[in-house]
């Protein structure tokens, strides 16, 4: 089977977060300028979205409820319930909490559950214009059943996350380290210890900054390379690039598995005004299939 990208939405300015449902069989994700969340059918076809109050990092549904998603907006982690209709009115369940208070130029960037439903989420300082960013201002932070608290600070640009429950590890990037982040991850409490690098794309001289990432059932990683056009397969015990995948876009900002069998990978892309503007299909959702691969359920939030 060939690998094929095939474009499934119209651009956005800031695609970011997608996320897998398998209840819905649908693709969440959103536009973080726009102050939008999006859901898309592959059934059918169908991609609506809803506005929310303010840039809107991630989404992520939340375990047992109906139509409820955790969301990181501005600096506030919140549940609402949406019914994934077109522009239809959201409503805030629950206010989970606000980070870096004594930061104000932050917002929150990515954010992913652990295997066991734990929320974890980073910040990033300010990116003003596109592309040019306040360094060392955000800070990481996870909440479950003890509460919202900061993991490690300072970060600067709070991106992907991946974890590999048989190996005990999980894997972090602050995009502006150009690296990628390896912590023994502790499974029963969630901590994490030992960081180490397994990546580093300068150093591969492959072009771009390491955003959003997921992981196949074979332990390799998924990179969404911002400015670099593709998204890469890497080996994380050699940190070799095992393949990869031109996307036609440059601003490709993160990937997941999803899809009945897991095995289609979604990449969602920017066309934010960095250096020239980004003709379509820049911004776009796109959907990958053909890789031979395939990636693990992607994981709902556990409401503590
Ligand atoms: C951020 C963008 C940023 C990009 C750079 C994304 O996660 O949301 O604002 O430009 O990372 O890689
Ligand atoms: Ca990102």
């Amino acid at each position: 089977m060939s690998i094929k990208v095939e474009k499934i939405t119209d651009p956005l300015v800031l695609g970011e977060g997608p996320h897998w449902d398998e209840k819905q069989q649908a693709l969440f994700f959103v536009s973080i300028h726009e102050c939008t969340i999006h859901r898309y059918l592959p059934a059918t076809g169908e991609h609506t979205k809803t506005k929310l109050d303010g840039r809107v990092g991630f989404i992520v549904p939340v375990e047992g409820a109906i139509n409820q998603f955790v969301v990181g907006v501005e600096r506030r982690f919140l549940v609402v319930e949406w019914d994934g209709q077109e522009g239809s009115q959201t409503r805030i369940v629950k206010d989970l909490g606000e980070v870096d208070q004594d930061v104000p130029s932050t917002r929150i960037n990515d954010g992913k559950a652990d295997p066991r439903g734990r929320l974890f989420a980073g910040t990033m300082g300010a990116e003003d214009p596109p592309g040019s960013f306040q360094m060392d201002k955000g800070s990481f932070y996870r909440i479950d059943s003890r509460g919202l608290v900061k993991v490690c600070s300072p970060i600067s640009l709070s991106n992907g996350l991946a974890w590999d429950v048989q190996k005990g590890a999980m894997y972090y990037i602050d995009s502006l380290e150009y690296k990628i982040r390896r912590y023994d991850y502790n499974i029963e409490t969630g901590e994490i210890s030992n960081k180490t690098y397994i990546f580093d794309i300068k150093e591969k001289g492959q072009e771009g900054i390491p955003d959003g990432m997921t992981i196949d059932t074979d332990g390799n990683i998924w990179l969404a390379v911002f400015q670099g056009s593709c998204v890469l397969k890497i080996d994380p015990n050699t940190g070799k690039i095992l393949q990869k995948v031109p996307i036609p876009a440059q601003q490709v900002t993160s990937v997941t598995f999803g899809g009945p069998n897991y095995d289609i990978l979604f990449v969602t892309t920017a066309s934010m005004n960095i250096g020239g503007v980004q003709e379509p299909p820049c911004g776009s959702t796109f959907m990958v299939t053909g890789l031979g691969v395939k990636g693990y359920p992607n994981v709902n939030f556990k409401l503590p």
